[in-house]
């Protein structure tokens, strides 16, 4: 073991000249049958230093999680403005609050750091990068590939990588590998390789990281139980499969299942309108039958980096290998109709009221894509309100999480949510149902409020002048 020790340890930084190549395939051949035993005790004596790359919504919270474990975790960011804001105990996260990130810096066992060296002293390393969309719709693993270019320049015996960021079925075998692989260190000889889907869900008060089954599969075996280890350290439940692909499309599945249910119910709640029947009255309905039905509910349209992005991955490699995935297709098509649908309904208020666009005020009330979270990513509310300004309405918005954003017709700030402002608005709409508003006094002064979320129902807020998606 002590041999085996001094091969992890003699290299941590690597050049990429022939000699140094060399050297390191001897020492791969020195540390063969014992980086995988080696690794697995140095992650259950708490030794094995974890880097998480990427501390977003989704790395952030796993970092701090094996601090508080007690792990030395580095966070690597390539964001200096991120990464100082860290290191001063500041939390841009919303489930992560400021008090509970300078406790963690106290600690000292987290250190957040733009200096890629600290991937040649990890163990364990869990990439978390964005995997956006392109404009066309296409998927951009650049990051995940600039990460894995990154580490490769890096690697030393002995390392486990793991891959969170959601992507297409064949991305860590076919791209990731291969990229890793030019570093002359072998699979399971050397290192070890995962895929490991994340589940959060950001302002989710009942799931969290720790108590949501975490699916892991391996290139190898031996991947996936290196994974299995390391995680069943922070969650409660570890869940092994056989392979890279299955866990990369089961995340897929997962949102795929989310955004079909979502169109349907937006298609339902835009035909329960033209009947005149109260959508979510419907579905409290058929909620009441114990099996077989799953409640979704209608809102101004999907946001944030996951639904309206991952069905896409799936239908992109879908039509790589000829095979055209309708039904995502069709949900993503509907739920891409929404935001323009919210406007259509504000459109037919004023039509009705003989009031002109440019002499309407309009005030939108959550811009984040969802109830208290502070993202903006793909949020429909960005859409409402570039369509209401193209047609000339005065609009303002108020959300607490964000202070403000930058729209087509320059900076703009969230607007104190006061009686007088309410009442100066031709029309509210409710796009973020976020917790902690005075919904009563919106109510109670508005003219006119579109409720998308039905938000005044659940409060049991009642109001002629209170309208429903
Ligand atoms: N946000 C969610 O709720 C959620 C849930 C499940 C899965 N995911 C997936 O997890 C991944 C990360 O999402 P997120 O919401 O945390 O993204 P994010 O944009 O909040 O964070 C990503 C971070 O990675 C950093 N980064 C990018 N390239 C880097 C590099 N080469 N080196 C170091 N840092 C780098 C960015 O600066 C940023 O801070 C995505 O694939 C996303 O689809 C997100």
């Amino acid at each position: 073991m002590t041999g085996e020790n001094a091969a992890s340890t003699m290299y941590d930084v690597r050049d990429s000249n022939d000699e140094s190549r060399k050297t390191k395939t001897r020492s791969a051949k020195r540390g063969t049958m014992s980086t995988y035993t080696e690794l697995k005790k140095k992650i259950k004596d708490k030794k094995a230093v974890i880097t998480v790359v990427g501390l977003g919504y989704v790395g952030l919270p796993i970092a701090l999680e094996f601090c508080e474990k007690g792990y030395t975790v580095n966070g690597l960011d390539n964001n200096t403005e991120r990464v100082n804001k860290l290191r001063k105990g500041i939390s841009y996260v919303d489930d992560i609050s400021s008090g509970d990130m300078r406790k963690i810096i106290l600690k000292g066992n987290f250190v957040a750091t733009t200096d890629n060296k600290v991937l040649g002293t990890s163990d364990v390393i869990i990439i978390c990068v964005p995997t956006p969309l392109q404009k066309i719709t296409e998927p951009d693993i650049s990051y995940i590939v600039h990460a894995s270019n990154m580490m490769r320049s890096y690697m030393r015996p002995g390392q486990l990588i793991i891959v969170e960021s959601t992507t297409y079925p064949g991305t860590t075998r076919e791209v990731i590998l291969p990229e890793l692989e030019k570093s002359g260190y072998k699979m399971d000889q050397d290192f070890y390789l995962g895929f490991s889907p994340e589940r959060i869900d950001p302002g989710n008060p009942k799931y969290s990281l720790t108590n949501i089954p975490k699916v892991v599969g391996g290139i190898t075996e031996k991947s996936t139980e290196l994974g299995k280890l390391v995680y069943s350290q922070i969650v409660k439940k570890v869940v092994g499969v056989s392979s890279t692909e299955t866990a990369e499309v089961s995340k897929l599945l997962e949102n795929t299942f989310r955004i079909v249910n979502i169109g349907l119910i937006n298609e339902f709640a835009m035909l329960c309108n033209k009947l005149g029947i109260d959508v979510w009255e419907v579905i409290e309905t058929a909620k009441t039958k114990p099996f077989g039905f799953m409640p979704f509910y209608p809102g101004p349209g999907v946001g944030g980096h996951c639904i309206p992005a991952d069905p896409m991955y799936l239908s992109w490699k879908a039509r790589t290998i000829g095979f055209k995935t309708e039904m995502i297709d069709l949900a993503a098509e509907i739920n891409r109709m929404i935001p323009a649908y919210v406007v259509e309904r504000v459109c037919e208020f004023l039509k009705e009221r003989k009031k002109k666009f440019a002499e309407t005020k309009a005030l939108l009330i959550g811009m984040a894509y969802k109830r208290d979270v502070n993202d903006l990513r793909e949020s429909p509310a960005l859409d409402i309100f570039e369509m209401l300004e193209k047609k000339k309405v005065t609009t303002s918005y108020h959300d607490p999480h964000i202070p403000h954003f930058n729209a087509a017709g320059g900076r703009k700030r969230s607007r104190k949510l006061t009686a007088a402002l309410v009442r100066r608005q031709d029309i509210v709409i409710i796009v973020a149902d976020h917790s902690g508003l005075d919904y009563k006094m919106i109510a109670d002064n508005a003219k006119i409020v579109l409720d998308t979320r039905n938000v005044f129902e659940k409060k049991k807020i009642k109001g002629e002048n209170i309208i429903k998606l």
